[in-house]
């Protein structure tokens, strides 16, 4: 079964992908947060995280617009996948040179290490920013305790059947706090009148 998984999903990421989402993110969605969250506790999921670039870049993007009103903040991201394979290397933070080529080079002079002529690693600040756990996003009932401020789930569904991802995206908005945003794949789409989501901009969704 496990090596089925791994053989039926695809795994492909890279950093920076759909770049507009994560100036969305933080151009609008963190300037928001900042105004509402409570307890200064940012909850952030990247669900399908596969090997953790996108989780990564949140959290890079999280500590650069915080700056040194870091400490006051108890952020967290949650990645999670379904696949061993992504989860260990993710786990790892290690990415080759020509993996990080779109990075701009202040993040990595600032976030990550060098360890050899061609690989690079990510600072254990930046690393203790995300939590990486398996999750299979077909369970019926999801285990977290507190709702999420933001739901990233890109480039995942579209493994799923209409119903299946319209299940899916009812079970984010339940799992998401009031005002709380949903960014999907600019390839996906659902049927929007089977959810109680706001279209906001290509691919993201606000639960209002
Ligand atoms: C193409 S990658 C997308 C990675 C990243 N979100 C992005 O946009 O670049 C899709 C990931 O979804 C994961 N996935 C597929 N079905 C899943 C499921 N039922 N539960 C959790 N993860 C799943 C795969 O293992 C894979 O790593």
């Amino acid at each position: 079964m496990k090596v089925f998984i791994e053989r039926i999903t695809t795994n492909h990421t890279f950093f920076m992908r759909e770049v507009d989402h994560f100036n969305f993110f933080r151009e609008k969605v963190l300037p928001y947060l900042c105004k509402v969250v409570r307890n200064k506790d940012l909850r952030i999921w990247s669900a399908g995280c596969s090997s953790g670039e996108e989780p990564y870049t949140l959290a890079m993007i999280i500590d650069e617009y915080f700056g040194n009103q870091k400490i006051w903040w108890d952020s967290q991201i949650l990645a999670t996948d379904i696949s061993n394979k992504v989860l260990n290397k993710a786990v790892q933070g290690v990415y080759s040179n020509a993996a990080l080529e779109s990075l701009p080079s202040l993040w990595k002079l600032n976030y990550l290490n060098k360890i050899d002529k061609d690989k690079y690693e990510f600072k254990d600040n930046i690393k203790k920013e995300v939590i990486f756990r398996k999750f299979n996003l077909m369970e019926e009932r999801f285990p977290f305790k507190n709702k999420f401020h933001v739901i990233f789930c890109r480039n995942v569904m579209i493994y799923f059947d209409e119903q299946t991802k319209i299940d899916l995206i009812n079970k984010f908005y339940d799992s998401l706090e009031l005002g709380g945003y949903l960014f999907i794949g600019h390839s996906e789409s659902f049927a929007r009148n089977e959810t109680k989501f706001q279209y906001i901009a290509p691919a993201i969704y606000r639960k209002i």
